[in-house]
């Protein structure tokens, strides 16, 4: 705990992506859990897929926060999330099945929306503009808001399933039946489905019902208490749904200062907000994406695998990437980059789109949102570049630099990183200590971290939370 934090009463810091998601976060928690209590939820559901390097292995987690293999730490699944109880119990099932006991250590917020069949079934059928995850979570918080339809009540809160499962399930068959029978063509697979989600319902919801938090101050009890919290963002800042760019977003918010509605504590206790930001950027699904290399091409090339159903074995079956990273095209050279720094969907498979580190756009989300610090994550994959057209790192410029300098791109020396060594930061080759002096310039935050390789030792991180000055660096 940094000194001038009474040591009564604790804090919270806010841990948001700034691009697309997929930068890494969890990578980024994982890292810095030993400086927290309580790792907690506040927005979106099973439609995050955040990958942990665990004890017995690499798992995708969904809805339990990223803490988990983390023992001393309390976990808490806040009111704004919309919760899918059939893959909650799956994923308590991973988890303690790989030895984990979450008794007295997870809580789920009995606010929580629940994700419901007819949700799936709206989802499924009106996915393809926006390209969403399937998982129901954009009908979920929009019968949130509805509360009822078509006089059958939508919104559905854990709570209620909890008290009276069989009338709430009644109305969940209901409300699914309706959708059902507004859909032309051959509806038997989500009949099956909806019969399927039903008849598991109630497993699922006593699976779940030992870890439902009733008390709305438990946070903040336990933060007056002096517990420090870490709120982890689900997706990221370019896909709010108002700040980001509709319809092409997720449905909730994803701003840090929804942390403090979603995830049930005064914004009192706020501390930091942490950002995360990938070197070569990605997004999976639909929408506007200014760095992308390859532009329109590589969106309808997107919209084409995704229909297609093809994703990394098929690009692996079909192309050499090392001489594609080659190819004058940048739509190529995207395609290398995505199979050489695997940026494949965590949840879905789908392939990512590819775009080059947009410092212009980060350098908004950074102003807008209040961001202390930056981690930049896949640091290590620019070194991929040396061997492109560019022959050296292209970083899309910011806006007033650009005009300054009369260049949109700049390319900046490639660095070597076999024999780096993480926890030496200082020692870092000066061509990256430079790379991120001019990452800190254009964005105007401090680059508290880089991640160098997958696993969590090879981060270097400059400085830890609460040592630096913070605002002298903010420009
Ligand atoms: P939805 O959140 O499933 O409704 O999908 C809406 C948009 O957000 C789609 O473009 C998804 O690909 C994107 N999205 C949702 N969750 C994630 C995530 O965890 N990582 C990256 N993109 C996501």
């Amino acid at each position: 705990m940094s000194a001038n934090i009474s040591p009564v009463r604790g804090h919270a810091d806010v841990l948001v992506g700034l691009q697309y998601g997929d930068e890494g976060k969890a990578k980024v928690i994982d890292l810095i859990a030993g400086d927290y209590d309580i790792i907690a939820r506040f927005n979106g559901g099973a439609n995050a897929g955040h990958t942990i390097d665990a004890p017995a292995g690499r798992v995708v987690l969904q809805q339990v926060p990223s803490g988990v293999f983390h023992p001393h730490t309390q976990l808490y699944i806040g009111s704004g999330s919309a919760v899918n109880l059939w893959k909650l119990k799956n994923e308590l099932d991973l988890v303690e099945a790989g030895g984990v006991d979450l008794t007295d250590r997870l809580f789920i917020s009995d606010r929580c929306a629940v994700v419901q069949p007819a949700h799936f079934i709206i989802d499924e059928t009106n996915s393809a503009d926006i390209g969403t995850t399937k998982n129901g979570v954009g009908p979920c918080y929009a019968d949130r808001a509805s509360r009822v339809r078509n006089g059958i009540r939508v919104n559905v809160q854990l709570r209620d399933l909890l008290a009276d499962p069989d009338t709430v399930m009644a109305a969940m068959r209901a409300s699914a039946e309706a959708e059902l029978s507004r859909l032309a063509g051959d509806v038997q697979h989500l009949r099956e489905r909806l019969d399927a989600s039903i008849t598991s319902l109630l497993e699922c919801i006593e699976r779940v019902r030992p870890f439902v938090q009733t008390d709305r101050g438990y946070l903040g009890r336990r933060v007056t208490a002096g517990a420090r919290v870490l709120f982890e963002g689900a997706q990221s800042l370019m896909l709010d749904v108002v700040h980001g760019d509709q319809p092409y977003v997720t449905a909730s918010h994803t701003v840090p200062a929804y942390a403090y509605v979603g995830g049930d504590l005064s914004p009192q206790y706020h501390r930091y907000t942490i950002g995360v930001a990938k070197a070569v950027v990605s997004r999976v699904g639909n929408g506007p994406f200014p760095s992308e290399l390859g532009a329109e091409r590589a969106e309808a090339y997107f919209a084409a695998a995704c229909a297609a159903g093809r994703g990394k074995a098929e690009e692996n079956a079909d192309y050499l990437p090392e001489e594609l990273l080659r190819s004058a095209d940048p739509m190529d050279l995207g395609i290398a980059l995505r199979m050489l720094t695997h940026e494949y969907g965590s949840g879905t498979g789908r392939p990512r789109r590819i775009g080059l580190l947009d410092l212009q756009q980060l350098r908004e989300m950074v102003g807008l949102f209040g961001v202390d610090v930056v981690y930049l994550n896949k640091v290590d994959c620019l070194a991929l570049y040396k061997e492109s057209v560019y022959a050296g790192i292209p970083v899309r410029l910011t806006a007033e630099t650009a005009a300054r300098d009369g260049e949109q791109v700049r390319i900046l020396p490639s660095f070597e990183l076999s024999a780096v060594d993480p926890a030496a930061p200082e020692l870092l080759p000066k061509e990256l200590l430079a790379f991120r002096s001019v990452v800190e310039q254009e964005i105007g935050a401090p680059v508290i971290g880089v991640g160098l390789g997958p696993e969590r030792d090879r981060t270097a991180q400059f400085f830890r939370l609460g040592e630096h000055r913070l605002q002298e660096t903010r420009t």
